[in-house]
Formats: C-alpha cells, structure tokens, sequence
C-alpha cells in the first residue's frame, strides 16, 4: 500500500513506535558488538531475525517490495540497500546496517554504519560527518519548519565536513508502513516540502560519499553504489515531531 498524504500520529501512535524504536537500538547495540573482522553480513542478518523474533517483533523489510534480507548490509562504496553475504568482513571495512522493526504492527526504522577492526583515518572522518549530519538534521525536526529546514542543514554541515550527499535516496514517513509522506531529501533549499506539524514521524537518513554523490544500482535491482568507488557512510533515526521538539524514536542512548 502506498500512502499519498501525511498521516499524523497520535501520542499513543508514537509510543507504540517509540517501543519498536527503543528494540531497534538495542539491536544496534549487540550488533555493535558483533562486528569484527570475519564475521559475514548474513550471520547479522541471521541475528537481527532471530533477535527480532525473541522480541516479540518482525523484520519488516524482508519480503518488502521483493527485498529478500531483514538487513541491508552495504560496504565500503555500497550506499544502500546491500544484500548480506556470506563474505567475511575484512579489517579496514566499513558496513551500514538498516532494517526496519514491527513491533505489533508499528514500525521504527534505523542505520548505523560501523567500523570493522582498525579503519583508515579518511573512513572514520566520514563515518563521524554522517552521524553528526544526521543529528543538524534532527535539530530541525520542529513544528514551523519546513522539511527544507532539516535538508539544508544536513548539506550544509556535509559539504563543510568536505563530503557530498547522496540525492537518489532520500528520508520518508514512516507509521505501519515503512514509507509514507512526506518525503525527506538530505540536500537542497529552506524553502522546499512541508511544514513541519505535530504527529509527523518519520526518518532522516543522510548517505555521505568521500567523493561525488552520483550512485547506480547494481543488476539485482538493489544494490547502490557510488559510480566513483569512494566510500559512502549512513546513520538513519525515525524521528516524531513534537510541540516539545524533535523526539529520537530510536535512539541508542535510553
Ligand atoms: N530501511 C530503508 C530506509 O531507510 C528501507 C529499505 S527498503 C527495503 O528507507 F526494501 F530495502 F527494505
Ligand atoms: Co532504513
């Protein structure tokens, strides 16, 4: 189902997501811990399923439009939306890992990249500007300001940090279905999309690339990469608006 308007939430609505929020991160938490160099991307897969499971909750991306993992495992100049492998990961690497929790029908979605083992000063640089450009994202998640607020803050910060951020991929709502307006592009003016309201939940999810911002998708119809090969890095929170300012729904830090 494809939802063409912006549907509000209430406060209940958002603590039914804040819940599958706060499992998230505690999923994050232990796959922090998992990675290391030799261990595969679909061992992670495997885990988040089954933590998932333990939980009381599902993966919602597997079997989302013909996406066949509960993770998106994308390496290195992978953008977004890697399938797992069974590759070990390799001393040096980077890896972001997305997915997407239902938790009795509400959803919270979150992307964290992570180092594996010791990393090039260039690769942690760029896994610090996109968390950090995430969070001037997240400052302007308020009432009043349009969802240019949230874009132009993250490109700004991203192209001082000397990075460049990603255009085909973008943000979105997000409620009992994983994408819902209004849509969230990381890049571009104050004055573009919505005004921000009360009730509005959804995802800012910034991709930076060491070099240029153009990617393509690989012939499995998911797997982007950057054209250039240069590393590209994400953080992603579902974020709910609120009169009381920006609530992180997913947030590591409980
Ligand atoms: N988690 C992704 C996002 O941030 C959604 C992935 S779509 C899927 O928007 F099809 F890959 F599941
Ligand atoms: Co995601």
């Amino acid at each position: 189902m494809i939802i063409l308007f912006t549907s509000l939430k209430t406060k209940e609505e958002v603590e039914r997501m804040h819940e599958a929020g706060r499992l998230l991160s505690d999923c994050h938490k232990e796959i922090k811990k998992l990675i290391r160099p030799g261990v595969t991307t679909m061992e992670i897969d495997a885990f988040v399923e089954e933590y998932l499971k333990k939980h009381g909750a599902t993966a919602e991306q597997k079997g989302y439009q013909g996406y066949p993992y509960a993770t998106c495992a994308s390496v290195n100049d992978v953008v977004c939306h890697g399938f797992p492998t069974t590759d070990p990961l390799k001393d040096g690497d980077i890896v972001t890992i997305d997915f997407v929790v239902n938790l009795n029908g509400w959803l919270a979605d979150s992307a964290w990249s992570y180092a594996v083992g010791s990393i090039s000063e260039e690769a942690a640089d760029l896994i610090d500007a996109a968390e950090k450009a995430l969070y001037k994202g997240i400052e302007q998640a308020k009432v009043g300001n349009r969802i240019g607020h949230i874009a132009n803050a993250i490109e700004t910060y991203a192209n001082e940090r000397g990075y460049s951020v990603v255009k085909d991929f973008i943000g979105h709502g997000i409620g009992q279905t994983i994408h819902e307006f209004p849509m969230v592009p990381h890049f571009g003016p104050i004055e573009q999309g919505p005004v921000l309201k009360e009730g509005m939940v959804i995802t800012i999810e910034p991709m930076l690339n060491c070099g240029e911002y153009f990617v393509y998708v690989e012939e499995d119809g998911w797997t982007a990469r950057t054209v250039d090969g240069e590393l590209s890095a994400q953080f992603e929170h579902t974020v709910a608006i609120t009169k009381k300012g920006p609530i992180v729904l997913t947030n590591q830090y409980r």
